[in-house]
């Protein structure tokens, strides 16, 4: 297994590279430091109590085990995998599909991997009428085992499966859902549905590394084992006591403080590598609706919340950079670079004679996206906007492994540093309960 170590640059944070007006200095970030070491010795107590269960994941080797047997064992029966699911139960294996599943180029990888996640009428019924049924595997994902996106969906899917398959429609479903109750559990039990579990203690943001996000990767053939490893040596580097060396907490810590003390209300997520735009989207959930709280642990009304933006390099330097180089003071980029991208274009020189276009020949697609992102961060930098990189050494299993429990990591850590709850989402209940109101009526 290759090591690829994800590693981060923060120094486009600091005062000395981008000014006053949104750098960091050095006293701000001392002065952080005590209720950062707190922080730590309070995740360190509630892991050690189990309470974050969240950390230990990539250790489970015999569930990993069983997620691959099973996988294995239905090799070659399915062309598609629709995966069910909305929010934590869709955006991290669409991540991970996104960011590893197309590497095998031509043909086009079997089983080709969905994920409707919306409720989109239009979408929703184009997907299902260019499936083949037979070919068809749906895997089911809702802890909760009732949010109403996942369910009508499967509703309407049973629905079509029975018609077409009659009595071999359950063949066709897996479930991953609570290990014990919820809807969807009574329905695996009652029509002997396989299903596999999602630890009660994490949350649906936290659980890619569980058989919601392990279940589609293995059945797309990716290597949960590498994933896993990376997430390990992530997880030893994001239990190191000092921030400084610990690229999760300082991640955490710096993002806290540009928003607190310097007014970075939003946080742009920008890779310069298209398969790493669905990291962006798992990113956005994470840090949305962890941070995003009104209450403190101690109930006093804060309203804390960074906005998690993403961007496409180069895509949105002729869409967005605009507004980043030259708008408020607001933003702080969080880019992604990579630096083997595994395949390379040549630029060829095509035409000799014309100096304008010769100028680009010989040059390649990949430096041309590296030196579009650097030189994006120095313009940034110039323009006193605070950035800072984590570098893929390339996009593979170990790499992304890294990264997701990296950014894991570092999101409880800012909970922790700023006494927020990252673990719940009262705010999202109320529009649930609306959502049933408007049908009832
Ligand atoms: O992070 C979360 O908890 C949410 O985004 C959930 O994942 C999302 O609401 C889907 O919930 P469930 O898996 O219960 O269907």
């Amino acid at each position: 297994m290759t090591i690829s170590n994800v590693t981060w640059d923060f120094a486009n944070l600091e005062f000395d590279r981008v000014g006053e007006r949104m750098g960091l200095s050095e006293e701000e970030l001392s002065g952080a430091l005590p209720r950062a070491r707190q922080a730590h010795d309070d995740l360190m107590r509630r892991r050690a109590a189990g309470q974050l269960p969240f950390y230990d994941l990539p250790y489970r080797g015999q569930e990993v085990g069983e997620i691959r047997q099973w996988a294995d064992s239905a090799k070659g029966r399915w062309d598609d995998v629709v995966v069910l699911g909305i929010g934590g139960s869709s955006l991290g294996p669409a991540a991970l599909l996104h960011a590893l599943g197309r590497n095998a180029l031509p043909p086009a990888p079997i089983p080709r991997l969905h994920f409707p996640d919306n409720v989109d009428p239009f979408e929703f019924d184009t997907l299902l009428r260019n499936l083949d049924l037979e070919r068809t595997l749906f895997n089911v994902v809702t802890k909760s085992g009732g949010t109403p996106e996942t369910i009508t969906q499967y509703l309407v899917v049973r629905e079509r499966l029975q018609h077409k398959l009659k009595d071999r429609a359950p063949e066709h479903l897996v479930f991953t859902t609570d290990p014990e109750k919820g809807l969807l559990r009574e329905l695996s039990r009652a029509e002997n549905i396989p299903a596999f579990g999602i630890d009660p203690g994490v949350g649906g943001r936290f659980s890619v590394l569980t058989a919601v996000g392990l279940l589609p990767a293995a059945l797309a053939g990716l290597d949960l084992e590498a994933l896993c490893a990376g997430a390990r040596a992530a997880d030893d580097e994001g239990t190191r006591p000092d921030v400084l060396f610990n690229p999760a907490y300082r991640f955490g810590l710096s993002l806290a403080l540009l928003r607190d003390l310097k007014g970075a209300g939003t946080v742009v997520m920008m890779p310069y590598s298209n398969r790493l735009l669905g990291l962006a989207d798992w990113f956005r959930q994470l840090w949305a609706e962890s941070l995003g709280k009104r209450y403190d642990l101690s109930g006093a009304e804060i309203y804390w919340g960074q906005t998690p933006e993403k961007a496409l390099g180069a895509t949105d330097q002729h869409s967005q950079v605009q507004l980043y180089m030259e708008g408020p003071f607001d933003k702080v980029i969080c880019f992604l670079e990579v630096a083997d991208h595994g395949v390379d274009v040549v630029i060829p020189r095509f035409y000799p004679d014309r100096p304008a276009l010769d100028f680009w020949g010989g040059h390649t697609l990949a430096e041309l996206i590296t030196a579009e992102k650097r030189a994006t961060e120095e313009a940034l930098r110039q323009a006193g906007r605070p950035s800072l990189t984590a570098l893929f050494p390339r996009v593979d299993a170990f790499a992304v492994g890294h990264f997701l429990m990296t950014l894991e990591i570092a999101t409880v850590f800012a909970g922790a540093f700023l006494r927020i709850d990252p673990l719940d989402q009262p705010g999202v209940e109320l529009g649930k309960v609306l959502t049933k109101k408007a049908l009832e009526k």
